[in-house]
């Protein structure tokens, strides 16, 4: 009977009204004609443990996982994958047929995938990066940047510990840099990421001169609401190539979809469309 049911899958949070994780699976359901159904979950945080185990028996094949669970959900795990152990959090979890839990985060081959979909010929390996931020983003980020070859990479953050906590955890690579040095760390990078909060709807704009940066540099931003942030037109107008944030959240939901539907989907136009008017 279990086999017959539709495939399901979802994401689990609190609160999770925001997340645009539905929008996104559900039209790469409709598209490949899939009788599956994504669904997003609200668990109360005593009730997390309970309500993720429960989930494999309802017919669920996995989930997404956002604030706050990406860190609670590695401890009870059966499986972490290397990337998720390294970066300390899970976004995505697959439901093996026994009900076993196994975690893995895509946050960072979601960034990599987007930033060579949008830039094909940039690579890490060809100079340093430069992290704004020491958030969650940032700690996939930073793995990604360094296990794609980044032979530096620097990193800033409002709070300095956070920066250099991170500095210490991702090791000989990484150089920590003052924020208030944030502009001149700017001169000579390969590739510039901001990884904050800054220049979303309703927070203030990231302010940061881009003057020093070489114009061959490719500026990222993870911020997807507004699409063009005032980072973005600054480093466009300064010459040099922009990455939006929405490849990445679109990117990184590639392998869990593939996992729970067995269909690997596509990113493109159609999709990010789908999202943005979600
Ligand atoms: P995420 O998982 O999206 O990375 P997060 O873990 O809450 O979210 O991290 C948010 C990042 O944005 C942090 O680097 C934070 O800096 P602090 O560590 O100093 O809090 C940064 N950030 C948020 N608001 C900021 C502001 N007004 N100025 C500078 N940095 C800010």
């Amino acid at each position: 009977m279990t086999d017959e049911a539709p495939p399901l899958a979802g994401v689990v949070g609190w609160p999770i009204a925001q997340s645009r994780s539905p929008a996104l699976h559900t039209h790469w359901l409709k598209r490949y004609g899939i009788s599956g159904y994504y669904i997003p979950l609200g668990i109360r945080p005593q009730d997390f443990e309970s309500g993720i185990r429960a989930l494999p028996k309802l017919g669920f094949k996995g989930v997404n996982l956002t604030i706050p669970y990406k860190e609670t959900i590695l401890s009870m795990a059966d499986g972490v994958t290397d990337r998720a152990s390294l970066i300390g959090a899970a976004n995505t979890v697959t439901f093996r047929a026994d009900g076993s839990i196994q975690a893995d985060n895509t946050d960072g081959i979601g960034f990599l995938q987007s930033v060579r979909a949008a830039a094909p010929d940039w690579q890490a390996a060809d100079g340093p990066a430069l992290v704004i931020g020491a958030g969650g983003a940032a700690r996939a980020i930073v793995s990604a940047l360094l296990t794609a070859g980044a032979p530096e990479v620097r990193i800033t953050n409002r709070t300095r510990q956070k920066a250099e906590m991170l500095t210490e955890h991702f090791g000989g690579r990484m150089t920590h840099i003052d924020w208030s040095k944030t502009a001149t760390a700017m001169d000579g990078a390969h590739t510039i990421v901001n990884t904050t909060a800054l220049g979303m709807i309703g927070k203030p704009p990231l302010t940061i001169s881009v003057d020093a940066a070489p114009t061959t540099a490719l500026a990222v931003d993870i911020v997807y609401n507004p699409l063009d942030t005032d980072f973005l037109i600054r480093a466009r107008a300064h010459g040099l190539t922009t990455v939006d944030g929405l490849g990445m959240l679109l990117h990184q939901a590639v392998p869990g979809f593939e996992s729970w539907f067995n269909h690997r989907p596509d990113v493109d136009d159609a999709l990010r469309q789908a999202v943005l008017s979600a």
